[in-house]
């Protein structure tokens, strides 16, 4: 009985120390300065070819709650929505790398904070 409600309890503890904290995350990126960012900032630079031929859209699609296709490699990616693939945005490491890596690919630089948070917001809501 007392295993149990032990295993209860750190099972509990566990799944709320892993839950993103996107406050503190933003914070960390703006380093804790004041910045302007939406959803919908998110969403309209998504499909934005800054440079040509390359969008987040391009390997991600519009539509979040469908699987992607990697413009290179043809590989289908899983959607990025949490309403059809909850384990996305639960690792911030992986949030991390994948926003650095394809801003590069898609910008050729990295991105501000304004953009990263935006589009975890277009992410997260979509
Ligand atoms: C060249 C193709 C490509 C482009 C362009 C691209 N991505 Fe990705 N993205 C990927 C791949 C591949 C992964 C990792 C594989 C996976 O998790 O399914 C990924 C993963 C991510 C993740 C990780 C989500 C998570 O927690 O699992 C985020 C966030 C993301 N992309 C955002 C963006 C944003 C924002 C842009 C535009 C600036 C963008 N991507 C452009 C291919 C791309």
């Amino acid at each position: 009985m007392n295993k149990i409600l032990l295993s209860i309890i750190i099972y509990i503890a566990s799944t709320n120390i892993l839950a993103i904290d996107f406050n503190k995350l933003y914070k960390g990126w703006s380093n804790n300065q004041q910045v302007s960012y939406s959803a919908s900032m998110g969403k309209e630079l998504w499909s934005k070819e800054i440079l040509p031929g390359k969008s987040c859209k391009s390997c991600h699609g519009s539509d979040l709650t469908q699987p992607g296709k990697h413009i290179r490699t043809n590989k289908i990616i899983k959607p990025l929505s949490l309403k059809s693939n909850p384990e996305r945005l639960t690792k911030e490491k992986k949030i991390n790398k994948w926003l650095k890596r394809n801003c590069k690919f898609t910008y050729k630089r990295e991105c501000s904070p304004e953009e990263k948070i935006s589009f975890i917001e277009f992410i997260r809501f979509n």
